[in-house]
């Protein structure tokens, strides 16, 4: 009874946040995810229901107001501008993209470029930093059809390696890195897990419905 309740409870949660975005973004009334030229793009309740940000993160992001997120790939922002709505501090939100000219102007942003050195993020900390739905920027695409499935797959673990690697830079001691990860396998992000483990990083990785979560 008491799961059942928890169910419906976030059921209803989704629901809400798929209203929100259906008026908010007439990119998303038909379905929750829409293609431009470049790029799929997908609502921010689908980022709710795979887990990158839960409802818990909003209830603490709205309890302690020292608390940072930091968005890589964040392009027009729709997670984030219904983050605000649902009150947390525009603030304590920062964007990034390798293409700034995407970004929302009204939001604090960086350029980052996630396949060198974040050195725009200076020397600033995150609680929680995620990537909605960029992890392919990280390798190179036009390999995709140069390459044995052994490199592609070594190549996304190299990138994966090297995103960790610079957002542990940025993370606070008990901070979380949460990816949209449906392009990684369990194998590969385990074998990442495992090299940072032997250069001695104390971390904890979790890989669930396609959601990879790193905890410091
Ligand atoms: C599919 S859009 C995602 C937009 C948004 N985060 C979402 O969830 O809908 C991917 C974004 O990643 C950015 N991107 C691509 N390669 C990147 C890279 N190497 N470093 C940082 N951002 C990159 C693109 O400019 C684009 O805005």
């Amino acid at each position: 009874m008491e799961k059942e309740s928890a169910i419906e409870k976030s059921k209803q949660y989704w629901e809400k946040i798929r209203n929100m975005e259906i008026e908010m973004f007439p990119e998303f009334v038909g379905g929750d995810i829409f293609g431009d030229k470049d790029y799929f793009y997908f609502a921010p309740s689908w980022h709710f229901k795979s887990g990158l940000i839960t409802e818990q993160d909003i209830i603490d992001f709205k309890n302690d107001h020292s608390k940072k997120l930091l968005s890589i790939g964040s392009g027009p922002a729709f997670l984030e501008k219904v983050l605000v709505k649902l009150g947390v501090k525009k603030e304590n939100i920062t964007l990034s993209d390798i293409d700034f000219q995407v970004l929302p102007e009204d939001f604090k942003s960086k350029s980052i470029n996630m396949r060198e050195d974040w050195k725009t993020l200076g020397d600033e900390h995150y609680d929680l930093i995620i990537l909605p739905e960029s992890f392919l920027g990280v390798v190179k695409l036009e390999n995709l059809f140069k390459v044995s499935a052994d490199e592609f797959s070594q190549s996304k673990k190299d990138g994966l390696l090297h995103v960790l690697s610079q957002a542990l830079l940025h993370l606070k001691p008990s901070g979380k890195i949460r990816i949209n990860g449906h392009q990684l396998t369990e194998q590969e992000v385990l074998s990442v897990g495992e090299q940072l483990k032997s250069k001695g990083y104390k971390i904890n990785i979790i890989f669930s419905n396609s959601l990879i979560e790193f905890q410091n």
